[in-house]
């Protein structure tokens, strides 16, 4: 049976940052943000959004009539929990108007926690193939002002959608993955921006790329000549980079051609929106899916890193159904409606905390269908303006 990802949305929201802007006032040279680091923009992410809206703003585009009821599961995969208790997943399934028969979970491995979704989806939908599993990551980067991460901040969700016989990737069976307890990058519950040792994280990242790499060849006999692309999870693109280039020299001259073509085009929207941990490496599926020319049956790997650590080697094939391009056009809009930010209005943005305590806030400057108007009782209060 043929099972793996049907669709896969995006939503973050119209706030940005020019990166060129914020090195000026960083002192620093915009070609190592822009080429060093790989990044030209960074979505800011107001006070009115938290995980479960950009979830719900993501989800909302993919959950309609004819699926609702075969959603049996929702795995909200995020690092930026907004309950110690309380899933993400199902204040999510409120605000979507799910139905009350299918469970709902949130899944923690820092930027890792989609992917067991998208595996633990997998594997459900092979005992109950006429059902569906809603997959989330949603998550906003927060390192600090004046940090040395500042620049690889970002945020936003995707969801997908995991069925029989999708429309996008069929999922291989094979995929190698390996879990270290290190502290590479890390946020205490009293914290909210993550510690990180920036140096050491890439090399771990590296690290656990080459290990899994090697795994998946073992047990698949696959090489890189089976490949038409790699999609990464990336903090900043130039990240990705490096793992391709840690691989690239077992590749032939056209190969690696076509797998360079391929990575450009899987980095295009995540340079312009930044890290979002959980979502990054589906959003460079995405970007890979709607900006290279991709045909059925040719096979991307995937690889997922989650700090603290996790890392992942997946693959799958396009599928004989695939849209190529279909959300183009989503995205060509959603980057020309954007506002830009001076950095002393994202400034503002990032310092704005929610109180400890009830408060109402100021929706007015968000045009975000799902949005967080306040905290009622220690409750959050949420609204959705369909
Ligand atoms: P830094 O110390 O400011 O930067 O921090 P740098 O001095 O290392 O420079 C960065 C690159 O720019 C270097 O290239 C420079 O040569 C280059 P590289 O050696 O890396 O190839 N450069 C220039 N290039 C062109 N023109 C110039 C120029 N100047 C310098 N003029 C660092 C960089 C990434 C460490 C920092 O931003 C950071 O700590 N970021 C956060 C941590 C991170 O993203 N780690 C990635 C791996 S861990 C991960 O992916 C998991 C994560 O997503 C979290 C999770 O799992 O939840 C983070």
């Amino acid at each position: 049976m043929q099972i793996g990802i049907d669709q896969l949305a995006f939503y973050t929201p119209q706030t940005y940052l020019d990166l060129t802007d914020l090195a000026h006032a960083r002192d620093e040279d915009p070609d190592k943000y822009r080429i060093g680091i790989g990044q030209s923009e960074q979505a800011v992410i107001p006070v009115t959004q938290d995980a479960v809206t950009l979830a719900a703003n993501a989800a909302s585009q993919i959950i309609d009539q004819d699926n609702r009821q075969q959603i049996a599961m929702v795995l909200f995969g995020t690092e930026s929990g907004i309950d110690n208790s309380k899933s993400a997943a199902v204040y999510l399934k409120r605000l979507l108007n799910l139905p009350d028969n299918l469970r709902t979970v949130e899944l923690k491995q820092a930027c890792y926690g989609a992917t067991a979704g998208l595996q633990f989806a997998h594997d459900y939908v092979l005992l109950h193939p006429d059902k569906q599993v809603l997959v989330i990551g949603s998550d906003i980067a927060r390192y600090g002002l004046n940090t040395p991460g500042e620049v690889t901040q970002g945020g936003g969700a995707v969801a997908m959608t995991i069925t029989a016989d999708p429309r996008l990737l069929i999922l291989d069976d094979a995929s190698a993955f390996h879990s270290e307890d290190i502290m590479d990058f890390w946020r205490p519950l009293y914290r909210r921006e993550a510690l990180v040792d920036g140096r050491y994280s890439e090399n771990v990242y590296i690290d656990f790329f080459k290990a899994v790499w090697q795994d998946y060849q073992g047990q698949t006999g696959r090489s890189i000549a089976d490949f038409t692309a790699f999609a990464f999870h990336l903090p900043f693109t130039k990240m990705g980079l490096k793992g391709l280039r840690a691989i690239l020299p077992e590749a032939t001259a056209a190969q690696q051609e076509t797998l360079m073509q391929n990575f450009e085009a899987s980095r295009s929207y995540n340079r312009r929106v930044g890290n979002l941990y959980t979502g990054s490496l589906y959003l460079s599926l995405r970007s890979l899916f709607d900006n290279a020319t991709l045909h059925t049956g040719q096979r991307i790997g995937l690889f997922s890193y989650g700090s603290g650590a996790e890392g992942e080697f997946l693959s799958g094939t396009i599928s004989p159904e695939f849209d190529s391009k279909s959300s183009q056009q989503w995205f060509e809009h959603f980057f020309a409606s954007r506002k830009q930010l001076s950095v002393a209005e994202y400034e503002a943005v990032f310092n704005r905390q929610l109180p400890a305590h009830d408060v109402l806030l100021d929706t007015s400057d968000d045009d975000a269908r799902f949005v967080l108007k306040g905290i009622q009782h220690d409750q959050r209060q949420y609204l959705d303006r369909s």
